[in-house]
C-alpha cells in the first residue's frame, strides 16, 4: 500500500503512535501546547539543521515525520532524550518535538513524509 489512512481520534493530545509506511516506521505525535510553544520559540541559530517548526508541520498539534535515524538509519525512541522528542539509541542522537537534531551524530532532521488532512479526522501519508 502506498497510502496509509490514520484516524486521528485514535491519538490522544500527548501520545505518539508509531504506524508502518512503506517498510519504514512512520511517527505520528499529538502534540500538546507546551510542546508546540516550546517549538516554535526554538532560535534557529541554535540548529545543526535549521528549519522553523512551521515548516515542518502543517497543523501545529500534528508532527508527521519518518522514525529513521538520519545518521545510521536506527529507530529512534519516543518521549526520549534531553529534548523531550526523540533518542536514537544506536550513537545518542538527540531529536526535539518536531524532529529537529538537536545532539548527537545525525546530521539532518528527521523527514516529513508528503502527507495531507483528507477532513478533520483523517491523515493520510503518501
Ligand atoms: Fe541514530 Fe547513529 S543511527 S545515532
Amino acid at each position: 500500500m502506498a497510502k496509509v489512512d490514520i484516524k486521528l481520534a485514535d491519538i490522544p493530545e500527548g501520545k505518539h503512535v508509531t504506524f508502518k509506511w512503506r517498510g519504514k516506521p512512520l511517527f505520528v505525535r499529538h502534540r500538546t501546547a507546551e510542546e508546540i510553544e516550546a517549538e516554535k520559540s526554538v532560535n534557529l541559530a541554535e540548529l545543526r539543521d535549521p528549519q522553523h517548526d512551521d515548516d515542518r508541520v502543517q497543523k501545529p498539534e500534528w508532527l508527521v515525520i519518518l522514525g529513521v535515524c538520519t545518521h545510521l538509519g536506527c529507530v529512534p525512541i519516543a518521549n526520549a532524550g534531553d529534548y523531550g522528542g526523540y533518542y536514537c539509541p544506536c550513537h545518542g542522537s538527540h531529536y526535539d518535538c518536531s524532529g529537529r537534531i538537536r545532539k548527537g551524530p545525525a546530521p539532518l532532521n528527521l523527514e516529513v513524509p508528503f502527507y495531507e488532512f483528507a477532513d478533520d479526522e483523517t491523515l493520510v501519508v503518501g
